[in-house]
């Protein structure tokens, strides 16, 4: 489902025609990079990179030279940094450039800079060696972007061949369970750029739900305005999220060699997961 056609002061193309929709897709993935650390500037990276350094790497503070953690669908690049802030030796990995782009341009300040690295995962694994990792992290449903259920499970038995034997991961993944009972709601959110204070963000966003396929289809259109010049731009794209539940995360967990230490949701790792809890963790060995 569109949310809008496309309205474009200057002229260009309706995103409606084939061409043009996979011009501006392509085109969206670059601007949504510049902008992913603002929609998400609320949440508490730093609090989810503690949380998780206790359950992967518990005891080792002062003592982290040389662990190796790999982060699965890295994005910008904020929790690679701050994990190489606690000591660890960071590879971040994704699948999207531009976002790698923004995640390197973190790091020319930093004294231990993570390393980020793209291209296919079977690439990483011939590049860093099998068994080269002590800790694997995964945050915010990145496995739930991988568009098939045999696709996620080879990712899956990537992310294992790279993990030492005894080394521990945590995956943070939607619940399916959650959502399919409950369908996603349409949202409005604004924001002021901090670039650029008379530039306002108006982000839309129009779920469709399938469970016959268990794929929730995010449909969203970016509106740029300056309050200012009156100048705007409008972009759009859908992005489908595959809602696993969590007897197939078990399942594809275990098929892939993993070892399901604990299950629980997002944040509250002494708790049992429930349909309430829109967001899974998983601690694997
Ligand atoms: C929702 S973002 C999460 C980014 C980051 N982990 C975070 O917590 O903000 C999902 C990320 O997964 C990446 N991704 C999707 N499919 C991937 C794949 N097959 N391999 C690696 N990264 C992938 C996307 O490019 C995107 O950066």
């Amino acid at each position: 489902m569109s949310i809008a056609t496309h309205v474009n002061p200057s002229g260009g193309a309706d995103v409606d025609s084939p061409v043009a929709r996979s011009r501006d897709m392509k085109d969206y993935h670059e601007r949504f990079a510049n902008y992913y650390d603002l929609f998400y500037e609320s949440r508490d990276i730093a609090g989810e990179v503690k949380q998780a350094i206790e359950l992967i790497a518990p005891g080792t503070d002062g003592n982290r030279r040389g662990l190796r953690v790999f982060d699965f669908g890295c994005g910008t690049g904020s929790h690679a940094v701050e994990f190489a802030g606690h000591g660890f030796d960071v590879v971040g990995y994704d699948i999207a450039e531009a976002m790698l782009a923004k995640a390197r341009s973190k790091c020319a300040t930093l004294d231990h800079p993570p390393q980020f690295v793209g291209g296919d995962i079977n690439g990483v694994i011939e590049r860093f060696g099998g068994e080269s990792f002590d800790c694997i992290v995964s945050f915010f449903n990145v496995l739930n972007c991988i568009p098939s259920v045999p696709e996620i499970a080879r990712h899956l038995a990537a992310l294992r061949t790279l993990l030492k034997i005894g080394g521990r991961g945590l995956l943070a993944v939607w619940n399916g369970a959650a959502s399919l009972a409950d369908q996603p709601h349409p949202q409005v959110r604004r924001w002021t750029d901090p670039a650029d204070r008379d530039r306002e963000i108006i982000r839309f966003m129009v779920p469709e739900l399938d469970r016959i396929n268990q794929v929730c289809r995010l449909n969203y259109q970016v509106l740029t305005i300056n309050r200012r010049t009156g100048a705007f731009e409008e972009f759009q794209s859908e992005h489908d999220i595959h809602l696993l539940t969590p007897v197939h995360y078990r399942h594809l967990l275990a098929t892939s060699g993993f070892q399901v230490l604990r299950e629980f949701p997002q944040g509250r790792s002494d708790d049992p997961l429930t349909t309430d809890d829109w967001f899974a963790t998983y601690l694997v060995q």
